[in-house]
Parts: C-alpha cells; structure tokens; sequence
C-alpha cells in the first residue's frame, strides 16, 4: 500500500495539520483561553517531546560529533549597545503599509512580491520580473515614497477591506523592547533578542580563551529570539516568538568562502538524514544580502504554501566581531601560530529556525492512505516521523485488564522507561489503542496478551507497516533501542 496523503493535502493540508496538531497534543495557541495571542504558540506535551529530540540531534550533530565546535548558553537578555554594533537598530526594518479602512497592516514588498506571482500565474513572466527588480531597487535605496507609489500604480488593494486607501510607508523596527529595573526612562531600555548569534559573538573571546581554541573553530547554542513580525501568519512558521539553532564558524580571512560551501553541504545533508525527500528540499542563493554578509544561502523546504526557509547558511564576514570591538573598545583578535599572523576572524553561520524544523517534520509526516478492510476501503491517517525523533519511542498495552496481563505489561513498561519515552495505556480496544498511537507517530506498540503468560513473549506493531511480530520479554528493551537509535543519521552526517 503506498502512502497517499494527496487527498488531505488537496484539500487544505495546512489547516488539517494544524488542526490535528492541537487534537493531539502537539501545538496550542498561546493563552487560548483568553482568545488567543498572534503568533505565539504553546507545544503540549507530545510537541515538546518532538522538539526536544529535533533540539538533541542538532547538538550531537553539531557539538558531540565536531570536535571544533563547542556549545554555549549565553542569556536572552544583552547589553543594548550590542544591538547598535550589530545594525540591529538601525537596520532591523520591514517596510511596512496600513490600510486606512481596514487597518489591516502589510509588509509593502510582500504586497508586491504577491502582485508579481499573479502576473506569473497568468503568464506574465517578463511583467512580474519587471515589478520585482523594481521592488528591489526601491528597497535597496530605501525609497518608502517609491514603493507606496509602485503599490498605487499597480491598484493593489487590501484583501480585508478590498481598497487601495494606504498609508505611507514606515520602516518598521523587529525588536522588542522593555526597561530593566525599576526606573522606566530611555537609559535603562533592553531588547529581547532578535537572533542567537550575537551572544555567541560577545563570547567569542571568553570560549576561545578559556577553551584554547584555534581557528578554525565554531560556537553552537540553542535559544529563544523575538521579532515583532508584522505578518505573522502560516501557524508557527512565522512567530514572534521562536527558537534558533545557531552555529558560528570562526576562520581565517580569505577562507571563509571553502567553509560557507562545506557549511552549506553538511546542513542539507542533515536535513535529508531526518528521511525529508529530496525533491522537498532546495538551496536559494540571496541576490539581495543582509547588511553583514557577503554570501548567503537558505534550505528551503516545500512546506504546503511552496518552498519556503528553514535554515540559513550566511558568511558574515568581520562584521559582527570588527563592530562590537569598536563599540566596545575592546580588542577582539586572533593570533594565527600558524602564519604568526593576527586578524579578526571571519564568520561562516548556519542558522536553524528549530519552530521551522517542527512544522517541516510535521508536514512531512503527516500521511493519509487508503486501506482494504474487508470488502471496504478505509482512511487511515499516522505520523510517519523518523523512530528517533518520535516523541514517544513505544507503548505497551496489557491486550485485558485482567489475568495478570496488566502486571506484566506494566513491568515490562517500567524496564523501558528507564531508556525511553514510553507510554503504558490499558483503556479501550487494542485497536483503538494502535491507532491512537499512530496519530501521535508513536512507532512501535507492544502487546501483552495470554500467550505472554505462558511463554513470556509479547507482539510488536510496527506503524508504518502495522507488521507484528512475537519476540521474547527479555529482548523488548535491546530491540527498541537499536530501532530508535539515532547512530545511522549521525554515522550520515
Ligand atoms: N542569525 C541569523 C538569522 O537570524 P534569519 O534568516 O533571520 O537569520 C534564521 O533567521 C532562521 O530563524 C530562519 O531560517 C528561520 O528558520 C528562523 N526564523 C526567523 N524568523 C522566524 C520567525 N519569525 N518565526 C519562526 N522562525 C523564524
């Protein structure tokens, strides 16, 4: 029987994984009780479990099985010059236009990047490459006047109130902002922070000092930013409050270029070790670069709104480190034993939105086939996700609450919770219990029946197949383990 998840997909996927992710446990929006908060989103308790794993095997991959890249935890909260050396301040901005009826606020070259694709869609190509070099011109001379006038010209109007009554342009700054303390003027203002990176920047030296690194080395860390995203739309692919895996390559100055294509190379590879097809994924070059890079590169995934960025490979130059050694007027250099030379290094990051990585493994695991049953044909919806991110490893169930089954069941499932993630379920038919499991993605379900009390055997249900087989009590726990071991992705990366 081959995977056929087309027929939810054609209807609208996202809204089906969405609504499905909150049913069972894996995503709530935030403070729902009180109608919700845009954008910000809670993961319950199979999610967490589901990010926890994506969170462990991005660190071993990056920090156990690199000997030259270390780990750091560095707080959220920074010193606010930090942001002035990073351009944070200064150059964080969308452009951003508000409809005068509907209030409704648009990213302006959103607005117009959605124009082009509809010329696109009804052949246009030459007209929607026109309005986008267009675009891109004004936005690279920061022309807000040009851009309102181009949304004009073009009679783009707000989806909500169906007018072209707009605003001007305003640049719109991403961070947010508080005070620390208890006095609330502009001297004690503190942002939350908008990237990882730049704790790892302002640590550089204290690592490589206390570690007694040599270049060429890297910093990873895992952490909380916060943009104050003015379209924050398509569930938690766009948050205003995320979570980054963040890694910075420290190297020589010239070579920055060999390590940002090796970078490049090992990321993609990690995301087709987590089983993503590879028709799902692609590189996109940036034509238009940040203001600190001097290439840069997305992963994208084809999520069910198109081919849309999960990670960036960036070569960041000098930028940060040269920035915050002369904010900080302190001296952020390397001395090279190898050329006897000193030098700022250079930066080559990978940077992962770990949200992104959630939904794509979502996205990509959801799956809906059809069945024989009998003479009929029924649905059956599972979560194929790879054995060893599943959020539970395995569920025992006693096939009756009786005869001495649960006793034995729940010894067994005592065993593998010492190892795993695990779930111990007696209530309902065994069926029921299969398929609940399967909604979760849980890959291996394992029944104590009668059979069990005689010879001390049990049977095994693989998801994906729904195979079983019988294998001894005494070798349940070396059997789960090998079958959700991670070593066969980290041996690939
Ligand atoms: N330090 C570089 C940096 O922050 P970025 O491309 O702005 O680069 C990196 O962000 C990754 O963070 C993106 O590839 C994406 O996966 C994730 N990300 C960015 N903004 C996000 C948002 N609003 N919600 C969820 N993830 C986001």
């Amino acid at each position: 029987m081959t995977a056929n998840p087309q027929k939810t997909r054609e209807t609208d996927p996202l809204k089906s994984i969405v609504a499905h992710a909150k049913e069972y446990g894996f995503i709530f929006p935030s403070s729902e009780v009180y109608d919700g908060l845009q954008a910000v989103y809670d993961y319950g308790q199979n999610g967490v479990e589901l990010k926890n794993n994506i969170k462990r095997l991005w660190w071993k991959t990056m920090v156990q099985m690199n000997e030259n890249v270390v780990g750091l935890d560095s707080a959220i909260f920074m010193h606010p010059t930090i942001w002035k050396a990073s351009g944070h301040v200064d150059s964080f901005n969308d452009p951003m236009i508000d409809n005068k009826d509907s209030k409704k606020r648009y990213r302006a070259d959103e607005l117009i990047e959605a124009r082009a694709e509809e010329m696109r869609e009804s052949g246009d190509e030459n007209g929607a490459d026109e309005l986008l070099s267009k675009a891109n011109g004004l936005l690279d001379r920061e022309d807000l006047d040009g851009l309102r006038d181009l949304i004009v010209e073009q009679e783009i109007k707000c989806p909500t109130s169906g007018t072209a009554n707009w605003t001007d342009v305003r640049q719109f700054n991403l961070m947010f902002s508080t005070h620390m303390g208890s006095v609330s003027d502009d001297s004690d203002k503190v942002y939350l922070r908008p990237e990882t990176a730049q704790g790892i920047f302002v640590n550089y030296l204290n690592v490589q000092k206390s570690g007694r690194k040599k270049i060429p080395f890297g910093i990873a860390q895992i952490g909380k930013a916060f943009r104050n995203e003015i379209v924050a739309r398509q569930f938690i692919f766009r948050m205003r409050e995320f979570e980054q895996m963040e890694m910075q390559f420290f190297v020589r100055p010239g070579t920055e270029m060999g390590w940002y294509e090796e970078w490049m190379q090992k990321r993609m590879g990690w995301h087709k070790a987590l089983g993503i097809s590879e028709d799902s994924l692609r590189f996109h070059k940036h034509e238009k670069l940040a203001h600190y890079a001097n290439a840069a590169s997305d992963i994208e995934f084809k999520f069910p709104f198109g081919f849309k960025e999960v990670e960036g490979i960036h070569s960041r130059t000098d930028f940060d480190l040269k920035n915050h050694q002369e904010f900080s007027r302190k001296k952020i250099s390397y001395h090279d034993p190898e050329t006897n030379q000193s030098y700022t290094p250079y930066v080559v990051e990978t940077s992962a939105g770990l949200d992104r990585l959630f939904l794509m493994m979502l996205c990509s695991s959801f799956v809906q086939e059809e069945v024989k049953d009998g003479d009929n044909v029924k649905e059956r919806l599972y979560l194929k996700f790879p054995a060893f991110l599943a959020p539970n490893k395995a569920a025992v169930f006693p096939l009756v609450k009786k005869d001495g089954l649960p006793e034995l069941a729940r010894k067994l499932f005592d065993e593998l919770k010492m190892e795993h993630q695990a779930i111990y379920e007696e209530q309902a038919a065994i069926g029921k219990r299969y398929t609940r499991q399967d909604l979760i993605g849980t890959p291996y379900c394992i029944t104590v029946d009668h059979e069990s009390l005689e010879n001390q055997t049990v049977t095994i249900r693989e998801r994906d197949s729904t195979n079983q087989e019988r294998i001894a009590i005494d070798k349940v726990l070396a059997y789960i383990s090998e079958k959700v071991s991670d070593q066969q992705v980290l041996a690939k990366v």
